[in-house]
């Protein structure tokens, strides 16, 4: 059922009821114990990645072969007929002759959409421009239920670029299906989007808009902390004048509550200081591991008929 829900890939965190949250945890937290398998031993996963990635295109591949399976692709538009002029309709249209499924990242929002109407391959959104990632929001929310045993009744702090993270669009529409209480904490330049808002209102999500952390710290269970999206920017003047808006220190530690936990999609800039890392509290790095069983509960499921 499950597989003919996502068989034209995984686009949007819009795709996913409670159910399929659900069954995606389950099926996530069922392989961080199991190392390799066979899983996928035969298939292929093409990863074509046309923006800069370290954890997501590795993870992908690492959860590929942890599989038993095969990876192809290129990690840079400049590498790919792309370069000579070539559509990305067309390096679809090619590619996915050579594959089972495939992973693409683009600066482009509505690049996976697009790529995923010309496949007959499952496509797998693994970044499109500031909209989405959304199996980075699966991961966070396996890396939130591993560490609480629930999603329900956390509050949970978005904060930093909420207006060109494509990691808190997808997270926030995820934990719209959940009684969570959201805390949408940015400089005023870097709001949420009214698109993404109305949305979360037509889900019933309970979200508060608010500028200083430090006011709310006490209460959170969860900090989920980004990056300036430095790329996204048209007018690099005003990166400058936001980008250093943030920045979690030590003593901010202090204020939190003993289950508080602090996650970053990474890399991290500026905004957490490195001081932070040594904390029990703060398990980004914990997070970025779950990639890889998360990715394999998902590839699995979109390659195994
Ligand atoms: C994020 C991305 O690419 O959107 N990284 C990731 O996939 N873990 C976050 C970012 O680049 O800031």
């Amino acid at each position: 059922m499950l597989h003919e829900k996502f068989a034209e890939g995984i686009i949007s965190a819009k795709q996913f009821d409670r159910e399929d949250i659900a069954y995606f945890l389950n099926k996530g937290k069922e392989m961080i114990s199991e190392r390799n398998s066979n899983l996928l031993r035969g298939k292929i996963l093409a990863t074509l990645f046309f923006e800069p990635s370290t954890r997501t295109r590795l993870s992908f591949e690492s959860a590929m072969y942890r599989l038993g399976g095969n990876v192809i692709g290129f990690h840079s538009g400049d590498v790919s007929s792309i370069k000579k002029g070539e559509s990305i309709a067309d390096t679809i249209r090619t590619v996915e002759n050579y594959c089972d499924c495939i992973v693409m990242r683009h600066s482009l929002e509505g690049a996976a959409r697009m790529a995923s109407k010309f496949a007959q391959v499952p496509v797998i959104n693994a970044g499109s421009g500031s909209g989405e990632h959304p199996t980075q929001a699966l991961l966070d929310l396996l890396t939130i239920t591993e560490e609480f045993g629930t999603l329900n009744g956390l509050n949970i702090g978005l904060m930093g670029d909420l207006k060109y993270g494509r990691t808190v669009h997808s997270l926030s529409i995820l934990l719209s299906n959940f009684d969570v209480n959201i805390y949408f904490i940015s400089p005023v330049e870097l709001k949420m989007r009214n698109r993404d808002k109305d949305f979360l209102q037509q889900r019933h999500m309970k979200y508060k808009e608010i500028t200083d952390y430090r006011k709310i710290l006490n209460i959170l269970d969860v900090l989920y902390m980004t990056r300036v999206q430095k790329e996204r920017f048209i007018d690099l003047e005003e990166y400058e004048k936001v980008k250093d808006f943030y920045t979690f220190r030590e003593n901010d530690l202090e204020n939190t509550k003993d289950e508080f936990r602090l996650l970053h999609p990474l890399p991290r800039i500026t905004e957490i200081s490195p001081g932070v890392d040594n904390s029990e509290k703060a398990i980004y790095f914990k997070q970025a591991s779950y990639g890889i069983p998360m990715r394999k509960a998902l590839l699995a499921e979109l390659m195994i008929e």
